[in-house]
């Protein structure tokens, strides 16, 4: 693929990379006994004050784009009061990008919120059409004299939906698990746990000054997910009356969801609940952001684990980059709009394993593009080591190490690969060659 429109990139967001975010949500949850936090953001990768670095890094891998997200905290920090200079910052990243010859795909949410939007009901309220539209009208119009391509709205817009999927899950294994072991198990289990519910919901209201804060990563219900539809059409309208010439769209986590005989009706819900809810809400975007880990198989006992011997991710799950463009053809068929990769990778301490999952999640994402299919750009998540929520700093996901102490950045053979691909330059394309030959061996 040596095509100059195609966008090879890697993406970040705000909270994971840029330290103290500290007016978020998110970081306020780090602070708490029962944030569900092991481990705090702190200084992260201190992007904020390295983005020239990290994106001359970028630019020297042969890669021409980068997608970041702007941190609504620093934007709005208190309701109604906008940070010109938070938003300088923003404007100083697509700058540099542009000098550099990247282009600068924008997320406006990825995840974390201003604390006073979750004071105020958070993402189970309506209040936040109207907030998430106001913060989108300024960005949009400091943005507006710059040539944008593409900006997504909200990230992972389903991941409430996700979330919620995991708890009734777990919860069905607990219930199975329990009603085959003794009462007495039940009921000290239960006494635990409603001891801790009380004291987590003493610390929510004492923190959020709510019960249960409505966070974007919380389990999410139906109007939740309504809200954020509305929230995302409204911002969609607003772009595109400030910013004609951009394309607006969201993205998705989408697993590879795969029936097995007997899973045939479960793999048809959970696909409804990842995509189809989110469709008639999409249909007439611009883009959909593809997000694609792995895959998820289910047989007629619910979800199968992995086979035995399967190679697994640092996060537990299945190396699977052919899930990639299975998911693309899927989207494909009821989304007729253009397609970004807005994230796609592994974590990993072996980066030939990198190497590798690229190399064949590309490969398949190159079919899709033979077939026809308006596959405009491959974000590889991540380009930095970078905080990975729950997990803290203990997942490897970046094309660039970081040192935790130093923040010294390592250049991992992965981002020369992954430049490689779209590289004018034939040494940069034989160096991929070169990785190809040695991650086939
Ligand atoms: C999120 C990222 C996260 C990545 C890896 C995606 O769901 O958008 O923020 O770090 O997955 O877990």
């Amino acid at each position: 693929m040596s095509n100059k429109e195609f966008l090879i990139g890697a993406a970040t967001a705000a909270h994971q990379v840029e330290g103290n975010n500290t007016n978020s949500d998110i970081w306020a949850m780090e602070q708490m006994k029962y944030g569900g936090y092991p481990e705090k953001s702190l200084d992260a990768a201190d992007h904020y004050n390295r983005y020239k670095e990290d994106i001359a890094l970028l630019k020297e891998a042969g890669l021409n784009a980068y997608r970041f997200s702007i941190e609504w905290a620093r934007i709005e920090p208190v309701e109604g009061t906008f940070d010109e200079k938070e938003m300088q910052h923003y404007l100083d990243m697509v700058h540099c990008c542009k000098e550099n010859g990247i282009e600068p795909i924008i997320t406006l949410h990825h995840f974390s919120s201003p604390k006073w939007l979750i004071e105020k009901g958070g993402w189970e309220s309506e209040v936040v059409i109207e907030a998430f539209e106001k913060y989108t009208r300024f960005v949009a119009s400091r943005l507006a004299n710059e040539v944008i391509k593409y900006i997504c709205t909200i990230n992972e817009a389903n991941m409430g939906n996700l979330i919620a999927i995991y708890i009734r899950q777990a919860k069905e294994q607990y219930e199975k698990q329990n009603s085959e072991n003794s009462s007495m198990q039940i009921g000290l289990n239960l006494e635990q746990m409603q001891k801790e519910h009380e004291e987590k919901v003493r610390e929510n209201l004492e923190v959020f000054g709510v019960e249960e804060p409505a966070v974007f990563v919380s389990p999410r219900s139906p109007e939740g997910n309504k809200i954020i539809m509305e929230a995302h059409k409204s911002a969609v309208e607003v772009i595109h009356e400030l910013m004609p010439d951009t394309k607006a769209g969201l993205s998705l986590s989408l697993r590879d969801v795969q029936a097995f005989p007997g899973g045939e009706e479960r793999a048809a819900r959970d696909w409804y609940e990842e995509f189809e809810e989110f469709l008639p809400a999409i249909i007439d975007d611009d883009f959909i952001g593809v997000q694609n880990y792995t895959r998820t198989r289910f047989g007629s006992d619910g979800e199968l684990s992995p086979e035995e011997g399967a190679e697994l991710t640092q996060m537990g799950y299945e190396f699977y980059p052919e899930g990639l463009p299975h998911v693309i053809r899927r989207v494909h068929e009821a989304f007729k709009g253009d397609i970004l990769v807005t994230e796609n990778g592994i974590a990993t301490d072996d980066d030939s394993r990198r190497v590798e999952f690229i190399m064949r999640a590309f490969a398949g994402v190159r079919e899709c593009i033979k077939d026809g299919i308006p596959v405009k750009g491959y974000m590889y998540w991540s380009l930095l080591d970078n905080f990975e929520w729950q997990s803290g700093y203990t997942m490897r996901f970046g094309l660039i190490g970081v040192d935790r102490a130093t923040k010294e950045r390592t250049v991992k053979p992965s981002l020369r690969f992954l430049g490689g691909m779209n590289s004018a330059d034939s040494k940069k394309r034989n160096f991929a060659a070169a990785a190809i030959a040695g991650a086939a061996k």
